[in-house]
Formats: C-alpha cells, sequence, structure tokens
C-alpha cells in the first residue's frame, strides 16, 4: 500500500516537476528583444553569447571591442544586442557614430546614464557626477563645478600650470634620451606622471613635484651620485594612491557584480587607508584655502581675481553662498562627499585618460612620419622661438593642423571606447522598438567605416542635422577611419583659400556627449595641445624596431597601447 501510495503520487509528481524544470530552463535561456538583430546559436544556448565573448576578451584584451565583434560586427548591422542568460535583460549594442551622437546630443529627455555603468563607481564614490542619475543633486553639482571648465578660467589658470608640467616632461626626456643610446625607452609611467603633475596642480593648486623628483633621480644616477637620498615628492604617495583607486575601477569593472565587488572593496583596510590619506591631504589644501577667502570682502571674492586653481573657484563660491545667506555657517568641505568623491573622480579620471590618449598620439607619430613633419613645419612657422611658446600663444595663435592633430589624436586613440545610456521611455533606435528600462551599450571609437543605414530609419533630429551640416563619414572626410589623418578636418576656405579646421567634419564621440558627456573635454584638449605643441618642437620621434610597431591595446578604464614605446631624437 505505502509503495502503491507513493508511486501514485510519483506518478503525478513527475510531470509536475518537469513542468517546473522546464520552467525554470526557459526563464534561463536569453530573452531577445524582438526584431532587434542577434546572433540565433546564442538565443538557443542558456549562457547567450557569453561563450564567444570570453575567448575574444582572453585573446585581445579589449572587452568593449569584443562585444562589439561578436554582435553589431558579426551581423554587419549599426544595432544588435548581447544575450545574457534570461535572469538579465539583453544590451543593445549601438555602432553607428550619427545615431549616437543624435542620441546624446539631442534625445537626453529620453535617454539618461544606464545603471550599469553607474554601478562601476557608486560604491567608492556613490557622490560623483560618474556615480549618479541625472537628478536635481547631480544638477546643482555640475553648475558648481562647471566654470572651472570655462575656457576663460581654463585659459588664465591652468594651462600655464599644464605647459610647466609638460616642459619637466621636455627635461627628463632629454636625460633619458642622453643615456639611451638611441634605444627605444618606455613613456606610459613618464606620461601618466606628468598629466598627474598637471591636473594636480590644476584643481588644488599645489605642486605635486613627481616629475621633477624623477628627473633629480635620474641626473643623480646619471652624475653616478648614487645613494640618491632626496625625499620623495608628496606627490609620489598621492600616485600611489591614484593609481590605486584606477587599477581597482578597472579590476571592478571585470567582475561579474562590479556593484558587490566595490562594496566589499569599501570594507578593505587600503580602500580605508585611501579615503584617510587623500582626504586629510586634500582637507589642508581645503583649509587655506577657506582661510584666505574669509579674510576677503565681498567685492574681491566675487571677481575671482585670486583663483589659482579650480579648487579654490569653487570654494570661494562657497563662501561667497554663504555670506548671501547672512553669514550662514560654512558647511565645512572636508566633510562634503560631494566635493570629494567629485574631486577623486576628476584626478583619477583626468590624468590617466589623457596619458593614455598621449601614449598614443606618440605611436601614431612613429607610425605617421609624414604627418609628425608637417605638423613640425606648421609649429616652427608658428612659434619660431628660440624660447618655447608661452601658454597663451599656443592656445591663441591659430593653427589648424594642430588642431586637427588633437582630434584626430582623441578620434584614433579612442581611450575610453564606449559608454552606456539607459531609455527612460519607450522609444525607438534606427526603427527598432526600445522597451522603458533598456540599456544601450554605445561605441565611441570612431575608427571604421559605418554599416550602411536607411536615411528614413534614423530619428528625426538625427536627419536635421544631417541636412544642415551633410553626413561626413560619407564624405572625403570619412576614409580610412583607422588611419591617422589630420586633413580629414581640414577645409579651404572658397573666399580665402585658406585652410580652416572644420570640428564638424565627422561625429565626434571620444567624449561621448550632451548634458552627461565628460566634464573635463576642454582641459582635456588644452592639454593635448600643449602637449603635442612642446613634445613636437623639441623632439623627433623616430621609428622603432619591428616588434614594437603594434597598435594592439589592452582595455582596462581607458584604452592604452600595448606597446608604448619611443625613439626619441633631440631637435
Ligand atoms: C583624453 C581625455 C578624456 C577622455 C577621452 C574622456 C572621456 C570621457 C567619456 C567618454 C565620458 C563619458 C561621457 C558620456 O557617456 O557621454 C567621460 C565622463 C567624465 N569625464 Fe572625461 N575624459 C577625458 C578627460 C577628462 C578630464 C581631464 C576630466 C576632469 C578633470 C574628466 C572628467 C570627467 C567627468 C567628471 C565625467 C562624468 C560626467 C557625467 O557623468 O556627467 N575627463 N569622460
Ligand atoms: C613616477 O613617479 C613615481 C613617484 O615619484 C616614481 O616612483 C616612479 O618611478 C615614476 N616613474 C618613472 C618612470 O619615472
Amino acid at each position: 500500500m505505502i509503495s502503491n501510495a507513493f508511486s501514485t503520487y510519483g506518478l503525478v509528481a513527475i510531470p509536475f516537476v518537469s513542468v517546473i524544470i522546464i520552467m525554470v530552463v526557459r526563464a534561463l535561456y536569453p530573452k531577445p528583444y524582438p526584431d532587434i538583430p542577434h546572433n540565433k546559436h546564442s538565443a538557443n544556448r542558456v549562457a547567450g553569447d557569453i561563450p564567444d565573448l570570453v575567448p575574444l576578451i582572453t585573446s585581445t584584451n579589449e572587452f568593449s571591442n569584443s562585444m562589439f565583434t561578436i554582435t553589431t560586427q558579426k551581423l554587419g548591422t549599426p544595432i544588435a544586442q548581447f544575450l545574457f542568460p534570461g535572469i538579465r535583460k539583453p544590451l543593445i549594442i549601438l555602432e553607428d557614430p550619427r545615431e549616437i551622437e543624435d542620441l546624446l546630443l539631442r534625445r537626453n529627455k529620453e535617454f539618461d546614464k544606464a545603471p550599469m555603468a553607474l554601478s562601476i563607481f557608486q560604491p567608492m564614490f556613490p557622490k560623483a557626477s560618474l556615480a549618479q542619475f541625472t537628478t536635481p543633486e547631480l544638477k546643482a553639482q555640475k553648475r558648481l563645478w562647471a566654470d572651472v571648465m570655462a575656457a576663460e578660467f581654463l585659459n588664465k589658470a591652468t594651462a600655464p600650470r599644464i605647459r610647466k608640467a609638460t616642459l619637466g616632461l621636455v627635461e627628463l626626456w632629454r636625460l633619458r634620451v642622453s643615456v639611451s643610446n638611441d634605444k627605444p625607452f618606455a613613456v606610459h609611467e613618464d606620461l601618466q606622471n606628468t598629466t598627474l603633475d598637471g591636473i594636480w596642480v590644476s584643481i588644488l593648486g599645489d605642486e605635486a613635484g613627481i616629475i621633477d623628483y624623477s628627473i633629480k633621480k635620474l641626473r643623480s644616477e646619471i652624475d653616478g651620485s648614487i645613494p640618491f637620498d632626496a625625499t620623495p615628492p608628496r606627490g609620489g604617495f598621492l600616485r600611489e594612491e591614484v593609481r590605486y583607486i584606477s587599477d581597482t575601477i578597472a579590476r571592478l569593472s571585470n567582475t561579474p557584480s562590479p556593484k558587490w565587488a566595490g562594496k566589499i572593496e569599501t570594507y578593505t583596510p587600503r580602500y580605508r587607508r585611501f579615503r584617510s590619506t587623500v582626504i586629510r591631504e586634500i582637507s589642508l589644501l581645503m583649509a587655506a584655502a577657506i582661510k584666505r577667502f574669509q579674510d576677503l570682502d565681498v567685492e574681491t571674492l566675487n571677481s575671482g581675481d585670486t583663483d589659482r586653481c579650480m579648487l579654490d573657484l569653487v570654494l570661494r563660491r562657497l563662501v561667497l553662498q554663504s555670506r548671501k545667506i547672512n553669514n550662514a555657517p560654512l558647511v565645512d568641505p572636508t566633510k562634503d562627499q560631494n566635493m570629494l568623491d567629485e574631486l577623486f573622480i576628476m584626478l583619477v579620471g583626468g590624468h590617466d585618460s589623457t596619458a593614455n590618449t598621449l601614449c598614443w598620439f606618440v605611436r601614431f607619430m612613429e607610425a605617421y612620419p609624414a604627418a609628425q613633419s608637417e605638423l613640425r613645419t606648421v609649429l616652427r612657422a608658428a612659434f619660431p622661438g628660440p624660447e618655447p611658446p608661452s601658454a597663451e600663444a599656443i592656445i591663441e595663435t591659430n593653427v589648424p593642423y594642430l588642431d586637427a592633430v588633437v582630434e584626430e589624436g582623441f578620434r584614433l586613440a579612442g581611450a575610453a571606447k564606449g559608454n552606456l545610456r539607459q531609455a527612460l521611455v519607450e522609444t525607438s533606435i534606427l526603427g527598432y522598438h526600445i522597451p522603458k528600462g533598456a540599456e544601450i551599450f554605445m561605441n565611441y571609437h570612431i575608427n571604421r567605416s559605418p554599416a550602411p543605414v536607411d536615411e528614413a530609419k534614423r530619428s528625426d533630429s538625427s536627419q536635421a542635422a544631417a541636412a544642415k551640416h551633410g553626413d561626413g563619414l560619407r564624405g572625403r572626410a570619412g576614409y580610412d577611419l583607422d588611419k591617422f589623418e589630420p586633413r580629414r578636418y581640414l577645409v579651404k576656405d572658397p573666399d580665402t583659400g585658406k585652410e580652416t579646421f572644420n570640428s564638424y567634419a565627422i561625429p565626434s564621440l571620444a567624449f561621448g556627449g550632451g548634458y552627461r558627456g565628460c566634464t573635463g573635454r576642454k582641459l582635456a584638449t588644452l592639454e593635448l595641445r600643449i602637449f603635442v605643441t612642446l613634445l613636437i618642437l623639441n623632439f623627433e620621434f623616430t621609428d622603432l624596431p619591428e616588434e614594437m610597431r603594434s597598435m594592439a591595446a589592452t582595455e582596462k578604464i581607458f584604452r592604452q597601447p600595448d606597446m608604448p614605446f619611443a625613439r626619441v631624437k633631440v631637435l
């Protein structure tokens, strides 16, 4: 009887269990969005596109490009989707530069930052703009910082500091060349050290002294006056901290759940040491600035003549605000998490991105000697010397080919390969339905011709923009996008016959765009302009041995060249 009851129960249970199993397995299968192109074989397996992705990332070290390779590139379409196991919705992949630009610049009501992009920074820097949706709090924070990136402020307060840091690098490389016997040397760390010196002093007004220290150290090695006993620069340990954060963010973004990995990181002693060290240093600088401002009258405060760095400007605003509300007590900025988080992210994001772009620039100069010599010719004509040009001269002298080299450098470097947005409403892209909440991963690196698109499928605003400016990618400017060719941005003025720089020749995506585009774009452009000018006037980048000529990259937070070497001749 008992066995009978069991078997009857079993007979009923088997189909019931099977149904549950089938339901569970179904739930695990990817759930493609209807119509949007995807790999059919991936839709028929639980792991979706992941088995195709992993070996590619392992062999190329490039995460984002691997995503594009197995979706849009493989399918030959401007838009596709990447399939995850069914517990996670697919990721829409968009590779068409015009439609990306349109989405970023003109469709801010429909798209905001995506949770996947924010979650990398949220645990460690929850109040940085990179970690926030577009909320009123974020808007207030952006207003507070906006003026530090205004051209007038950058040119006055920041450019001379960047120039000084670059001249430090010139001096260091002269020394390196003097001992290198015409052999190539590694440039990445020098460029990181220089850009960190540059951004540190621009933001905080305090000399980090990193390159100076490297110069002294190398000089003493050359003189043979070893042991070298100069105290390491204050910037040295800050460099350690900033590197720790860069490396950690890169590592977290490659884990299955950056958010959890990041939360765990915030409990480690290393993270705590980072926070306490950097807060201590920054607090000292903030306290000194505030003390200076508190003694000033409102008129002087308003004028801003005393600002030496970005932090000065922001703190002065806060002091003014508190004066205006009847001397309301100033919120202690050293306890203000929005302020601290934004500062950290600017220090980290603002030097590594530029250093990587400069590494690529050095590679391009070697690989494209004709462009290098054309650039040097126009720079020598614009800045005959013998003294290196002032920051003001570098900014104000009109050198269209220099503008073009800077723009082309950002484009082809592709330091920030891509980024994400999320649909806030039901909408469409290139004629495909996009459900509310869908996340879109966009390629910001324009280095190949886009797949063909039916113009009628584009958004109205995208069509209107092309009617006004034309579709540059289909014209001369869009040729050979895998090559470094600054001339794509130059046009002849029909009246004067003179060449001018056309920044709209093709879409520009290196900094993303729109309200949530890169805050530091103007600063980065200024930095590159100063670096490029001073490096090309002082050095010639000559050809590297075959094995160092690779353009292969590794993507961490930013894409960096695998062979960041230069062989340099002092001019
Ligand atoms: C070569 C240099 C740089 C590149 C290629 C770069 C690229 C980018 C990109 C692609 C984004 C995302 C934008 C989007 O999704 O639309 C971004 C955001 C950001 N960048 Fe940069 N960046 C550079 C330099 C800098 C510098 C120098 C700073 C500051 C000092 C900076 C501060 C920021 C900040 C604060 C954000 C977040 C903006 C927001 O979420 O609203 N960047 N950057
Ligand atoms: C960069 O600066 C740090 C800190 O001073 C130093 O330890 C490191 O050796 C420097 N890198 C190079 C290549 O000089």
